[in-house]
């Protein structure tokens, strides 16, 4: 067996109340052992739907899905004792236990000794720094240290394989980073501990996914290093401009030959407007900045840009248009 996943044409379809509704269509990944696979997609893609599947708590439709070898379907009991399942925004346990109580409990239910639950429970605990929580009830812990529990939680039977579903999720940017940099070291330090992840923050898949996949209506657009993804769109040419008025408007791109996707974001604070498009030739830089002194915008800033992760995701998803609400954030 060399992969830790594969899925081969995996489909689930829901009965929706009006009518079926695909969540996974026809899915064929594989991820290596040791790797930190992302899943990027908008809300509604079918990231969760793929997750339950591989960790058995969703039937496929049809296809076939393997996590180290075993039939997630047929195995199902195999692939739970070598996985864990971390969601982000989840409760972790129960409100009335504490934080120590709840991984006690856990640590129960997974069968380990007194003795290595006490230690895997104060490592963990020390390890994600939330040890002076111990004796606090999970239900009175702030979001962040909620997810550290439910993190600890999903430690503790020692998987081969984790699975998180947007781990970050309204987390503050220090919190994210100490999980970012916690998760990453336990798939080296577990020396290939195996990751699947979905999130919404580019950045963040960029920084810690070896492999990302981009996920849309249930189908896979693209699958590779964020590298190598962000290289397909070195052959184009991005521009950033800042203008002075929160009213600026640059849906007229979208009329011209020559771009390929534009994403715009208001600043009510400064009454400003970042524009960011990408065009196929520079030429088509000049028309653009015609247009934009026909409409009287005074230009603060403006400067050539390298792709970002952002950027192949507007491509495919946003299918080169993104307003700034729909807009996922910038890095
Ligand atoms: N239990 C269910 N019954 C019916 N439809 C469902 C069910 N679960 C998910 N869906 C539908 O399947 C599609 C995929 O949902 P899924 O939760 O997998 O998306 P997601 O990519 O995780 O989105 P998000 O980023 O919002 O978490 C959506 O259209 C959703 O409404
Ligand atoms: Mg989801």
């Amino acid at each position: 067996m060399s992969h830790v996943v594969e899925t081969r044409d995996v489909v689930r379809i829901f009965k929706g109340r009006q009518k079926p509704v695909k969540a996974v269509d026809r899915v064929s990944i594989t991820i290596e052992e040791g790797e930190i696979f992302g899943l990027l997609g908008p809300n509604g893609a079918g990231k969760t739907t793929l997750i339950k599947i591989l960790t058995t708590l969703l039937l496929p439709t049809t296809g076939d899905a393997y996590v180290w070898g075993f039939n997630v379907v047929k195995e199902a009991h195999k692939v739970r004792e070598i996985i864990s399942l971390v969601s982000g925004g989840e409760t972790p346990g129960y409100g009335i236990l504490t934080a120590g109580e709840n991984l006690w409990f856990f640590s129960q239910l997974y069968g380990l000794s007194s003795s290595a639950a006490k230690a895997e429970i104060r490592r963990l605990m020390t390890d994600l720094e939330f040890d002076e929580y111990a004796k606090t009830r999970m239900s009175k812990l702030s979001t962040g240290y909620k997810q550290r529990l439910n993190l600890a939680r999903g430690l503790l039977n020692n998987p081969k394989m984790l699975f998180l579903d947007e781990p970050t999720l309204g987390l503050d940017v220090l919190t994210g980073q100490k999980l970012r940099g916690y998760i990453v070291d336990w798939a080296k330090r577990e020396k290939k501990g195996t990751v699947l992840l979905t999130t919404h923050y580019m950045a963040e898949a960029d920084e810690m996914c070896d492999r990302v996949a981009i996920i849309d209506r249930g189908r896979i657009l693209a699958c590779d290093s964020p590298l190598r993804l962000k290289e397909q769109l070195q052959k184009n040419f991005i521009m950033k401009a800042e203008v002075s008025s929160v009213q600026a408007d640059f849906g007229f791109v979208k009329d011209l030959k020559g771009v390929i996707g534009y994403s715009q974001k208001r600043s009510i604070q400064t009454d400003t407007t970042t524009f960011k498009v990408m065009v196929t030739e520079e030429k088509v830089f000049s028309e653009i900045m015609s247009k934009m002194e026909a409409q009287n915008l005074k230009i603060l800033s403006m400067n050539q840009a390298e792709p970002t992760l952002e950027d192949v995701y507007i491509s495919l998803v946003g299918r080169g248009f993104a307003d700034e609400e729909g807009a996922p954030h910038e890095t």
